[in-house]
Formats: structure tokens, sequence, C-alpha cells
């Protein structure tokens, strides 16, 4: 026969023992690990005040890892500005801790937002702070020998820290009418945007003339409601094959040598022409490029052209950007939107291009 034990309970120990490790973790948490971060920092040479503030913007383990330094005296103002982010305390830290001139701390954090690891200069805060400013430039930004950041960010997004007709590409024809063909992008030969349509002799001051599609469309509308104005702007070269460029570019630099050739003249496979979206006018039977400037169509053209999809493509003053002398008669279709933009801002295509077509 079994005998039954009998077990006494003592509630004393029980509680005693439930206790201890709840106010063991009790103390742990709100005593000792609180007072060890902040001997830790009172160690490295952080004052009370300091640690005080510090703990409003930072957690426990934050704190912590501020022992693997030794003391930031930029650290209470930092935890503070507007644009900090807490993840990239360490990023913000060893960043400055590399720095050996004078930094405004706004600007470290504005570079470390945007991912920059390039030392800190003035230069390169105003580079990167700069509207235009394309990412994937800044070696050649930071390399542009200038002083003027709107000049380094133009002529950089634009290619001119290359030579023309060096570092050339193909142009991205995905990008429809706004295709970017100039010194540095080239057309393959046989390409043209579209369907070309040859244009009616009401347009056109030679016969035969095509263009793509919605070029023609838009110069039509064009014509027309410059002729109800007492204007009468006509074709003097549109499309122009391949072939047909080389043959002018070929003619021009044996009669007028290289310069004035790629002054004037594109090299085959890099004029716009070839595109079918770009046209050279004139008046009404007058066939000379170089009158059109002193005409009422032209200062027609000029307010207008963008109200139709147009742009003048190779403005005055802007010849080190396009690489092509000014030419007041030169028109490129981009769409009323675009071309509009481009107007108001008075900046070139190739600026237009970089800023918000070629990373689009
Ligand atoms: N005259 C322009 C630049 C061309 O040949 O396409
Ligand atoms: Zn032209």
């Amino acid at each position: 026969m079994k005998r039954k034990r009998k077990y006494k309970v003592r509630w004393n120990r029980v509680l005693v023992t439930l206790l201890i490790p709840v106010v063991f973790l009790f103390l742990l948490y709100f005593g000792v690990i609180k007072d060890y971060e902040q001997e830790r920092l009172l160690k490295i040479g952080y004052s009370k005040e300091e640690i005080g503030k510090l703990r409003e913007e930072l957690s426990s383990s934050e704190l912590k890892q501020l022992s693997d330094y030794s003391y930031l005296s930029f650290l209470t103002e930092l935890v503070k500005l507007d644009d900090f982010q807490i993840e990239k305390l360490p990023a913000y830290i060893d960043y400055i801790l590399e720095l050996e001139e004078d930094y405004n701390l706004d600007n470290v954090v504005y570079l470390v937002n945007h991912n920059i690891t390039h030392p800190y200069s003035e230069k390169l805060v105003n580079v990167v702070k700069n509207e235009y400013f394309i990412e994937s430039r800044l070696d050649r930004y930071m390399q542009y020998d200038s002083d003027d950041v709107k000049t380094i960010i133009t002529n950089v997004n634009s290619n001119l820290d290359y030579e023309f007709y060096t570092n050339i590409q193909k142009t991205d024809t995905s990008k429809g009418v706004l295709l970017l063909v100039n010194k540095y992008y080239q057309l393959d030969s046989d390409y043209y945007y579209g369907e070309l349509v040859t244009m009616d002799k009401a347009y056109d001051n030679k016969s035969g003339s095509q263009l793509s599609s919605v070029a023609y469309e838009a110069f039509k509308n064009l014509v027309d409601d410059a002729e109800k104005e007492g204007y009468h702007i006509r074709n003097n070269s549109a499309y122009r094959s391949y072939s047909t460029q080389s043959g002018l570019y070929n003619s021009y630099k044996n009669s007028n040598g290289l310069t004035w050739a790629d002054k004037w003249s594109a090299r085959p496979g890099h004029s716009e022409h070839q595109t079918g979206l770009a046209l050279d006018v004139g008046v009404k039977n007058e066939y000379s490029l170089g009158t059109f400037e002193s005409s009422e169509e032209f200062v027609w053209m000029k307010d207008h052209a963008h109200l139709y999809g147009f742009i003048l493509r190779y403005p005055k003053g802007k010849e080190y950007i396009t690489g092509y002398g000014y030419e007041p008669w030169h028109y490129r279709y981009v769409g009323v939107d675009v071309a509009t933009y481009i107007y108001e801002n008075d900046i070139t295509f190739e600026e237009y291009y970089a800023y918000f077509v070629e990373n689009s």
C-alpha cells in the first residue's frame, strides 16, 4: 500500500522566487542600463546636459553605439536638425570624422541623406543642391574646371566636358519625338521618326519635300495660322536622308573647310533633318536661309513656333552648347508642352534632354 506524501506549500517562498526575477529585470532596465549608458558617455566627455539632449532623440541602443566613438561635439546639434534621419547616424558620424575643413552641419546631413560620399566642399554642396543636378554625373561635375556652379551643371549636362564628336552614343530612339541627335548622339543610317509624308506645295518652297507626319501636321497649322496674320512661312529643307546629309556635309567641307562645315552642317548620322522632325523655314519663294532673320516672318516664328510644338533649335548665344552657329531658320518639333517649357526657360534642347528625358 502506497503512502501519500503531504506537501506543505510555502507561499512566502514562492512569492519571493517569483519576485526576484521581476525586481531584477525592473532594476536592470530602469536603473542599471540607463545609468551605465550615462556613465560611459560621461567618461567619454559628454556633459549631463548633453546626455539629456541626446536621450530626447536617441533610443538606448543608439546611445550605446556612441561609446564606439570618442567625444563628438556636433552630436547634440546634429540630432536636432529637421532632416536628421536616425538610421543614418553612423553615416553622418563617419562622414564628419573624415573632414578636415570647416563644414555646415545642415549640408552634411543633406549630402549623407542623398548618399553622396564625395569629400565635403562648397562646390560639392552647391552642385548637389542645384535643381538640374544629375547624380550619375557627379564625378564629371567635380572634375569640371569652373567655379561657377551653373556653368558646371549646364555644360556637363550638355556633355561639353567632352570634345564634340567624341564619346559618341547611339540616339535613344525610344524617346520618340524627344529623341536627341547632336554631336554626341548619332542615328542609324536608315532611321527616321514615324511616317514620312510628302509636303503639299502650299507649305513648301521646293517640291516633294518630306517630313514626319506628326511634325508636318503641326507645321501645316503653324503656316495656316501665320497666313491668317499675313506672314508667309514655307519649308526650305525638311527630311534629309543619311546620304543626302553626307553629300551636303562633304561639299561644305570641300569648299569651306572642316571648321566651317562643322559649324553649319551636321556630319551624316548627326543631323536632325534625318529624323524628319526638323526643318529649315523661309519666307514664301525666298530660298536664302541667311536673309530669314531680317524678315517679319522670323519675328513671328520666334514667339509663336512653340505654340505648335517647334523650338528654335540652335539659338544665338548657345552655340557652345548646341555645337552649331545661330540658325534662325532651323526648327525642331518636340511637342507643345516641351517646346513651351524650352521657350519660357530659355534653355537648349540639350539641357532639357539631360534634365528631363535622358533618365526618364
Ligand atoms: N544645319 C544643321 C545643324 C544640320 O545640318 O542638321
Ligand atoms: Zn536645318
